[in-house]
C-alpha cells in the first residue's frame, strides 16, 4: 500500500473515498464531518439523519457526492461516544474503513487528520495506519485474489509538525504490520507446506535478512541437552522436530529476555487423538510465529536489551514411535514428566523450551502458546489469557497490551494448581483434571523457568479465528498474528 502525507483540506482532496469520523453522542458533527456537511450543502447529515446512523464504533455508511466534491465518496465511521475513544477505537474505525472502500473497489483512501487528548500524536497514527495495513490482509498464496483492494492512502494533516508525528508513527506501524502479516501467514500456511524444518529453515532465511543470529537444534543436538519432552512430542511424526533460537544482541545490552513460541506444526493429539478441531490445528504455531515474526523486526526496533527468540517446531501425531500415555519423559532441567495425556503437548516442548530459556542466561521469559482450550471457555475469542509468577512483568505486559489494542486478561496461579498436576511416579504430570485448565497449563510451564521472572500468554483464545466470532476489522478469519504488537510494544520499552 502507498501511502502519502498532504495538507490539503478534506473538503478539497481528490481520492475514491474520504473517511470522516462521526460520534454517537455528539449532535452536531465536528470537523471533517462537518467541514464536508457544509461543503455538500448539509447532505452528510440529512443522509446520516435518514439513515438513522448511530455512530456506533466501527459502523459505516456511505454517500456518493456527485460530482460535488473532489472526493468521489464519503464513508461516515463511527467512533462512539467522543469521552471513549481510544487509540484501538481509531485502529478498528480505520479497518473498518478499508474493508467498506475494498469491497466497493475505491482503491485510493483519504483520512483527515485525527487526535486524541493526552496521546501522542504519532501513537494516535501508528495505531489508526496499523488498522488500515491490517484490514487489507487476506492469504492469497493458494488462490487468486479476488475483489477490491485499497491500493493507496492519503494522510491528510494540518500543518509540518503534525506531518512529522504522522510520518513516525507510519514507520512504527508499517514495522508492526509486516511483522503481524509475517505471523499471519506463517499460522495461514497449511500444515503439509510448514513441517517443522520448513519452519527452521524460514527462521534461518528471516535471520539472514535482517542481522539475527541464529541456530537450530536438530533431534541429535537436542538428545546431547537431555531435551527429552520435546523428542517426546516429536518422536510420532515423520516430520522431524526442530529448536530454533533467534538472538538480538545490541553491544550495549544490559538485560536478557527470552520470548519463546509454542511451534506446534501440527496437532492431531497423538495417541489422545482428537475427535474435533482438527482442521485447525495447522494454526497450533501461533506463538511461534509471534516469535518469529517479533524477532524479525526487533533489528529495526533496535532495543537495548538483549533478545532471543526460542521456538519449539513439532508435530504431534499418533504412530508406533509415538509417546503414550504413561511414558515417563525427563526435561532439559531433570524434572521428571508423566504424560498421561498426549495432547498436552505445548506444555511438554514448553518444559525444554522455557528451561534452555533459563540456562541461556535470559533475565526473563515470555511465552506465548495456543495451550488450552480451557482458556477460550473462559475468555472467548475475545482476549489471551496472562499467568505469571511476577506482578512487574505482568504489569507491563498488560500495559503494552492495552496500547498495541491486543486485549490480555490475567488469571491466577494459585499453588493449589500444582497439586493437581503432581504424579505418582514422576515430578510432574502433563493434564490435570478439567477446571482451572489453563492455569494448570500455566503452572506446570512455571516449574521449567529456574525461578525467573517467566510470563505464559495462552494465545488458544486469540491465536486463529476460524468462525466470525471474534473477528473484527482489522482481524479477518484465520491466522491473527496476536502477540507481535504487544511484545514489539513491550520490547520498544524494555531498556
Ligand atoms: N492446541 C491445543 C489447544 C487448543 C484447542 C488450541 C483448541 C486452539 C483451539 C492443546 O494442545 C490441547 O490439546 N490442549 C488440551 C489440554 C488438555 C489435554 C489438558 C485441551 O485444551 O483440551
Ligand atoms: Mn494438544
Ligand atoms: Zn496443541
Amino acid at each position: 500500500m502507498e501511502f502519502d502525507i498532504s495538507t490539503d483540506a478534506p473538503e478539497a482532496v481528490a481520492c475514491d473515498a474520504l473517511a470522516v469520523p462521526v460520534h454517537e453522542d455528539r449532535r452536531d458533527l465536528e470537523g471533517a464531518a462537518s467541514r464536508v456537511d457544509r461543503a455538500l450543502g448539509g447532505l452528510l447529515s440529512t443522509v446520516i439523519a435518514e439513515e438513522r446512523f448511530e455512530a456506533k464504533p466501527g459502523k459505516t455508511l456511505v454517500l456518493h457526492t456527485h460530482g460535488k466534491l473532489p472526493a468521489k465518496r464519503i464513508i461516515a465511521v463511527g467512533l462512539g461516544p467522543a469521552a471513549s475513544v481510544t487509540p484501538e477505537t481509531l485502529r478498528r474505525a480505520a479497518g473498518a474503513v478499508v474493508r467498506r472502500a475494498a469491497a466497493m473497489h475505491a482503491a485510493h483512501l483519504a483520512f483527515p487528520p485525527a487526535s486524541i487528548t493526552g496521546t501522542p500524536a504519532a501513537s494516535v497514527a501508528q495505531a489508526r495506519i496499523e488498522g488500515i495495513l491490517l484490514a487489507g490482509y487476506r492469504f492469497a498464496r493458494y488462490k487468486a485474489d479476488e475483489g477490491g483492494t485499497v491500493r493507496r492512502v492519503t494522510l491528510l494533516t494540518e500543518n509540518h509538525e503534525q506531518q512529522r508525528h504522522v510520518e513516525e508513527g507510519r514507520r512504527r506501524a508499517a514495522l508492526f504490520a509486516e511483522a503481524t502479516i509475517f505471523a499471519r501467514d506463517l499460522v495461514n500456511e497449511p500444515p503439509n507446506h510448514l513441517p517443522p524444518t520448513r519452519l527452521a529453515e524460514i527462521a534461518t532465511e528471516t535471520a539472514r535478512r535482517n542481522g539475527l543470529r541464529c541456530s537450530v537444534l536438530d533431534e541429535e543436538a537436542m538428545r546431547a541437552q537431555g531435551m527429552g519432552a520435546i523428542l517426546a512430542v516429536g518422536g510420532g511424526s515423520d516430520q522431524s522436530p526442530r529448536l530454533i533460537v533467534l538472538e538480538y544482541a545490541p553491544p550495549q545490552a544490559r538485560r536478557s529476555v527470552a520470548l519463546v513460541g509454542k511451534g506446534v506444526c501440527y496437532d492431531s493429539g497423538g495417541i489422545n487423538l482428537k475427535h474435533t478441531d482438527l482442521e485447525w490445528m495447522k494454526g497450533d504455531m501461533a506463538g511461534g510465529a509471534a516469535v518469529l515474526a517479533a524477532m524479525a523486526a526487533i533489528p529495526a526496533l533496535g532495543p537495548a536489551a538483549r533478545v532471543m527468540g526460542i521456538i519449539a517446531a513439532v508435530e504431534n501425531m499418533p504412530s508406533g514411535r509415538a509417546m503414550k500415555p504413561g511414558d515417563v519423559v525427563r526435561a532439559m532441567n531433570g524434572r521428571t514428566i508423566e504424560i498421561n495425556n498426549t495432547d498436552a503437548e505445548g506444555r511438554l516442548i514448553l518444559a525444554d523450551a522455557v528451561a534452555y530459556a533459563a540456562q541461556a542466561g535470559a533475565d526473563e521469559i515470555i511465552d506465548l502458546a495456543t495451550l488450552t482450550g480451557s482458556a477460550m471457555v473462559a475468555l472467548g475469542y475475545h482476549a489471551a489469557a496472562l499467568m505469571s509468577n511476577d506482578d512487574a512483568l505482568a504489569g507491563r505486559l498488560l500495559a503494552a497490551a492495552e496500547q498495541s489494542g491486543e486485549r490480555l486478561w490475567r488469571l491466577p496461579l494459585y499453588e493449589e494448581f500444582l497439586e493437581d498436576m503432581r504424579s505418582q511416579i514422576a515430578d510432574l504430570r502433563n493434564s490435570g483434571s478439567r477446571y482451572g485448565g489453563a492455569q494448570k497449563g500455566g503452572i506446570f510451564i512455571r516449574e521449567f523457568a529456574g525461578g525467573k521472572p517467566w510470563a505464559h500468554l495462552d494465545i488458544a483464545p486469540t491465536g486463529f479465528l476460524e468462525k466470525d466470532e471474534g473477528t473484527g476489522p482489522y482481524t479477518p478469519k484465520g491466522g491473527t498474528g496476536y502477540g507481535v504488537r504487544t511484545l514489539l510494544t513491550y520490547l520498544s520499552g524494555v531498556a
